[in-house]
């Protein structure tokens, strides 16, 4: 008995670990309305009782809304995820605005779990994205409005308005929940913070150059 639950344990790990290093799983129902209060402790949520399901937890209202653009960047994302609309959970998809002030930009990222297309609403953007080893070759491009432009999940990637004055643009994430992962954040703002004298060698600068920068995360 114990060695069967050990192999069905052994089976559930192999499962789920081969699932999570894909995009979202496949629904195997209708949908999987998203229960935040769920108590089981699943790969995404708990789904919502289907007989208390209604329309409103498909909804979002909210991305004719300009994004507040006044930061450091000059950009801001409003994300609809499974956070924002329920309805998403277990489907595999989600989708962002993106408000660009002249010259903002979004800084290099990764979805660690999504593909991202992207399409222009208004303005000009270039974008770009970077392979992985050995190669890492900027593929890079200026779109104009109604142009699509595709980030293969797992990428690094940014956005910056070249246009004149503000720029919109809508995309679509392969993920409920894409995650993100953006790179200065991540190395230079890490709590607690990676070792100085490693970043140093890994960016080939002085120690001095690696506090400064993350004195500045
Ligand atoms: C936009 O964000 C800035 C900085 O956080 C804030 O000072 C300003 O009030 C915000 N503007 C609006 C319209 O919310």
């Amino acid at each position: 008995m114990a060695s069967h639950l050990l192999s069905l344990g052994v089976i559930m790990l192999i499962t789920c670990c081969s699932l999570s290093l894909a995009s979202d799983n496949s629904p195997l129902q209708d949908f999987c309305v998203a229960d935040p209060n769920g108590a089981a402790l699943v790969n995404g949520f708990a789904c919502k009782d289907a007989k208390r399901v209604e329309a409103n937890d498909f909804f979002f209202s909210g991305l004719h809304l300009v994004g507040n653009t006044s930061n450091a960047i000059g950009s801001r994302v409003t994300p609809v995820n499974v956070a924002q609309l329920p309805g998403l959970n277990t489907l595999g998809i989600s989708m962002a605005r993106i408000d660009f002030a002249p010259w903002g930009i979004t800084t290099p990222h990764i979805h660690p779990r999504a593909t991202e297309i992207l399409t222009v609403i208004k303005g000009r953007i270039q974008v770009g994205f970077v392979t992985s080893n050995p190669e890492n070759r900027l593929i890079n491009k200026v779109l104009q409005k109604g142009d699509v432009f595709v980030f293969p999940q797992g990428l690094v990637h940014f956005q910056k308005n070249v246009g004149h004055g503000n720029a919109i643009a809508i995309v679509g994430l392969s993920s409920q929940s894409p995650g993100v992962i953006t790179v200065a954040n991540a190395v230079f703002g890490a709590k607690p913070d990676i070792p100085n004298d490693l970043l140093a060698k890994a960016f080939q600068v002085d120690v001095k150059v690696v506090d400064q920068i993350q004195s500045k995360f």
